[in-house]
């Protein structure tokens, strides 16, 4: 069977896809191996997916090649027509957004609430690629009289995209969206720990009128299917999403296979600054929302927050009260606002990050604690008294685990915010402009939020400076990530010699 029927809190009984999404139909691997999808909230089994190996990979990629094709009916609608796919797919989740967040909820224990906050950001970020497909132009370049060239940007080719459990829903939107928009073809591999929305809105893809083999959506593990992506000979580009140390394995197998494209988004240690002159009440709630949102599964989580001196006591005291009254629970509680980790293996993960940093000598000012007795549930967790040089300050944790430290003035926290082989985000929370200014410039990271965290939009370009990756993701910005550009030199002036 390719489908079956589960049910939810939200929908009661659904169809869930579990076969692998090749040439527009569900279908069994060649060897027909199965893999377990656990609900996080329960630790139970909710059902089993196909799964991918190396050889249904390079059948999704065989697929994603024909659909590419000269001639095909992929290449040969019109860009505004490759737009309206996405407009379309986009009314397709709008139209199934209760269904898609409860996927989520259920496979991966977000929030209800978060996940259709997950799938608006789809919506957006799909009509935005929509818009973009036939706008995507080169230039007409003259370099002396007499002499004429264009450029034009082609497609990349057929693509391999590996992403997280994180944000299962929102990945799939962020890779398909502008590759689509490009005129590209897709073999994307969903997160072994969550599967099941991928799936969904894979068919979706379908019910919009995709042709077969444009979109692809494969469940897989990493070693296997997610290494047979990126050692492919026939993809012409592979993004990813995910951790640094796989991050540099996609880049070795470029290196020793095709030397595809890689664009990567990675880890982080993200700082996040309050001076003096903040309003403190927003303050703490946009560092409480900086880490523990996603609950702390965030690649940009506020991890690392840096409070001046004169204010730190306040601070922690109203940030710690502030953490306690956060919600945990149920995702499908209207008022849950952290679910539990995604998997066993994360919870351990983080519980031992929690152990170091109690054995390194910090302070739990909250949590540090498992919730309840089912379900990967780790209570909110305030580290004070952190040394710059502790693991827990240094360490990408992904979970609800932060660290608090001081700081003097702007020069010391830029020396202190920078030092991180990771540079994807940051945030200053001030009422000087001149601060805010003066400190956006100054930290080494992609994206720097003032008086805000977490706020990312389809139309603002992502992506890391340093060991957060290459690259970027949404915007404009992507487009460069799914083309390339051709020069065609045009003489006009007769024979050289
Ligand atoms: P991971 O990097 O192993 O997994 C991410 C994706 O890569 C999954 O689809 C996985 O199947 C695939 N993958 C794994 N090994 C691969 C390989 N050798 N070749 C190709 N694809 C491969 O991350 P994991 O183990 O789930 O989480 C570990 C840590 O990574 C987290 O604790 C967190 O620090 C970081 N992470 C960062 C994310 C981000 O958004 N930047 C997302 C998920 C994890
Ligand atoms: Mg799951």
């Amino acid at each position: 069977m390719t489908t079956i029927t589960l049910e939810t809190p939200v929908t009661g009984k659904y169809e869930q896809p579990v076969g692998l999404f090749i040439n527009n139909e569900f279908i069994k691997g060649k060897k027909g191996q199965e893999f377990e999808v656990i609900n996080p909230t329960n630790e139970k089994v909710i059902c089993k997916v196909h799964e991918a190996l190396e050889e249904d990979v390079d059948i999704a990629v065989a697929a994603a090649r024909k659909a590419f094709a000269s001639g095909s009916e992929y290449r040969t609608m019109s860009t505004a027509r490759r737009g309206k796919l996405l407009l379309d797919l986009a009314d397709l989740f709008e139209k199934n957004i209760d269904t898609l967040a409860a996927i989520e909820s259920l496979d991966n224990g977000k929030s209800i609430t978060m996940a259709k906050g997950d799938v608006g950001a789809c919506i957006g970020c799909l009509r935005y690629y929509g818009g973009w497909a036939d706008k995507i132009h080169g230039k007409v370049i003259t370099t002396a009289e007499g002499t004429f060239a264009y450029t034009k940007r082609e497609a990349v080719g057929v693509c391999g995209q590996i992403i997280p459990w994180n944000f299962p829903l929102l990945m799939w939107a962020w890779k398909i969206g502008p590759a689509i928009a490009c005129g590209c073809t897709v073999v994307l591999k969903t997160a072994e720990q969550t599967p099941l929305s991928g799936l969904y809105a894979a068919k979706l893809c379908k019910e919009a009128g995709f042709p077969p083999g444009v979109v692809n959506v494969i469940s897989g593990f990493g070693k296997t299917a997610g290494a047979a992506i990126a050692n492919h000979m026939d993809i012409d580009k592979v993004a990813f999403t995910g951790s640094t140390l796989v991050g540099r394995s996609i880049l070795k197998a470029s290196a020793s296979s095709n030397l595809k494209k890689v664009t990567l988004e990675l880890g982080g240690k993200s700082p996040n600054i309050v001076f003096e002159d903040a309003d403190i009440d927003e303050a703490i709630s946009w560092v409480n929302f900086g880490i523990f949102y996603n609950h702390g599964q965030c690649c940009c989580a506020g991890s690392r927050i840096y409070v001046q001196e004169s204010i730190y006591d306040e601070f922690v005291k109203k940030f710690k009260e502030r953490a306690q009254k956060n919600v945990v629970g149920d995702p499908f509680h209207k008022d849950t606002f952290q679910g539990p980790q995604v998997s066993q293996l994360q919870y351990d993960r983080i519980m031992d990050y929690i152990k170091i940093g109690k054995d390194e000598g910090a302070t739990i000012e909250t949590g540090g604690e498992r919730h309840g007795d089912v379900g990967y549930f780790i209570q909110p967790t305030i580290f004070s008294n952190v040394n710059h040089d502790m693991k827990i300050m240094q360490e990408e944790i992904f979970g609800p685990v932060c660290a608090i430290a001081k700081f003097k003035d702007i020069d010391d926290v830029l020396n202190i915010g920078n030092d991180s082989t990771y540079g994807l985000a940051a945030a200053v929370h001030t009422k000087n402009l001149n601060t805010a200014i003066k400190v956006s410039d100054g930290l080494k990271a992609g994206t720097v939020w003032v008086n805000q965290y977490n706020m990312l939009h389809w139309s603002l370009p992502f992506g890391g400076f340093r060991q957060s990756g290459i690259g970027r993701e949404l915007g404009k910005a992507a487009l460069e990530n799914y083309t390339q550009i051709k020069t065609v030199s045009i003489n006009m002036k007769g024979a050289l010699f």
